[in-house]
């Protein structure tokens, strides 16, 4: 990423002058940390909700894609009434599934902003029944209940009479000619950024829209460092142009583990990001808890989204999935959060995570088991194996070790069909150190 680039080049030629090229730490800085609870988080809850959702159309894409005229896509303003919007209800479904935090639209690309803008009158705010700022008691009902929050931003948008892009086969005009009139748009964009981190000092801004625009044309740095100068532990999702701090895939399963830092999957219940009447398509909670392990077994955070009503009342599948799914996290807590990516997916047929010092590794066991399930080439002695959730303690069999070889035997452990868990059973096996495996085994003719 360009940033750490110029990071590391100019930390460099710091300790350089000072003649203590690398004799010394460099100083611990409050964004060297800020990373931290969002590798811990492991689950966040995405939001959609603004004018599209009476159930219509779909967010914003609806005019951009000629689904609907804009007229009466905007339109839909008129009926947004945000009548039953219950924050603390919101937050406290958020926290019962176990999400450590949660991401709202403060704008979509139709441009409405949730907030009360001071930089144009488009708002939920001016143009709504809701006639209310809905941002601010969100965010401080997710931090009454200790949870982050976020807040999706769209870079790009197709309301601004000064933005280029509008429907996807007509623009205004090219921002590359008409640099003062982008230069209007990116004025009222920053002022919106500088406006959202200042009134709710978001935990997390979550760009979107970015690929309308280079990073010099959006003056990404700046955006960076006009959220950083507010609060060095803002975290900045990957849709800035390279300026961001961790990858953002959409609606799309890793097979393999992904060589990232820091990810994070953002995926719907259904085929929807914001409420849509005839979308019933949901993934049954048994497909979201097995996406969600291995999303962690592979080291990454999912960002599951939600699309209340335009009143603010949330579908009963939703609530649903969000309860089911709490219920798991519940009691498998110990797996989950706070844990590292697992093992090679070679060494158990199935998802693991690690414990952060690595002395405890956690087997997550898909559906219902029948028999034994087998860790390959573990080098550690377990010292026991827990059925989480039961407690019940498992037994296990060591299984082909030779004497006179290195390589270890196979750890069998019989899983009894009584007290699994209708999803995923999880297993912790507590090792005698840290987790040590074989990385191949020596064939030898
Ligand atoms: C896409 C879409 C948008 C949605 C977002 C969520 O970029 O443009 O409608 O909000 O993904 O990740």
């Amino acid at each position: 990423m360009k940033f750490m680039r110029l990071f590391i080049v100019l930390s460099a030629s710091a300790c350089i002058l000072s003649g203590s090229a690398f004799s010394q730490d460099p100083p611990v800085r409050a964004e060297d940390h800020k990373m931290d609870w969002f590798a811990d988080a492991k689950l966040g809850i995405f939001i959609h909700w603004g004018i599209y959702s009476l159930g219509n159309t779909t967010e914003s894409w609806a005019f951009h894609n000629g689904d609907i005229s804009y007229p009466d896509y905007m339109a839909q303003i008129r009926s947004f009434t945000a009548k039953s919007y219950d924050p603390q209800y919101w937050a406290e479904l958020i926290r019962k599934s176990g999400a450590r935090y949660s991401v709202i639209t403060s704008k979509h690309h139709d441009g409405v902003a949730l907030w009360d803008t001071k930089m144009d009158g488009l708002s939920v705010v001016k143009k709504s029944p809701a006639a209310r700022d809905l941002i601010s008691p969100f965010v401080s009902a997710l931090r009454e209940k200790g949870i982050k929050a976020g807040l999706y931003f769209s870079l790009l948008d197709w309301s601004h009479p000064d933005y280029p892009g509008f429907k996807g086969d007509s623009s205004r005009y090219d921002a590359r000619k008409d640099t003062i009139r982008w230069g209007r748009f990116l004025d009222f964009c920053h002022g919106q950024i500088r406006e959202i981190i200042t009134g709710f000092n978001p935990d997390l801004v979550w760009f979107d829209g970015d690929w309308e625009h280079s990073a010099e044309e959006w003056r990404a740095s700046g955006i960076r460092k006009m959220i950083l100068d507010n609060n060095p532990g803002t975290i900045i999702n990957g849709r800035l142009q390279g300026y961001g701090d961790y990858d953002t895939p959409e609606q799309s399963f890793p097979v393999s583990r992904p060589r990232l830092k820091y990810w994070e999957l953002c995926m719907t219940m259904n085929n929807s990001w914001g409420y849509k009447k005839d979308d019933n398509n949901y993934k049954s909670t048994y497909e979201v808890i097995t996406i969600f392990a291995d999303v962690i077994s592979m080291g990454g955070n999912l960002l599951l989204d939600i699309g209340p009503r335009e009143d603010g009342t949330i579908p009963g599948e939703q609530v649903n999935i969000l309860t089911e799914l709490g219920k798991w996290t519940g009691k498998n807590s110990e797996a989950i959060f706070g844990t590292r990516a697992g093992i090679e997916p070679g060494h158990f047929y199935g998802p693991t995570t690690l414990s952060r010092d690595s002395t405890a590794l956690y087997l997550f066991l898909p559906g219902k088991v029948t028999g034994d399930v087998v860790i390959k080439g573990l080098y550690n002695k377990i010292r026991s194996v827990t059925e989480l959730g039961s407690g019940m303690k498992l037994a296990t069999r060591i299984v082909g070790k030779i004497s006179w070889s290195s390589v270890p035997g196979l750890v069998y452990i019989t899983v009894p069909e009584t007290g699994q868990d209708p999803y995923i059973t999880v297993l912790k096996a507590e090792l005698d150190g840290p987790v040590k495996l074989v990385k191949a085994v020596p064939f030898t003719q």
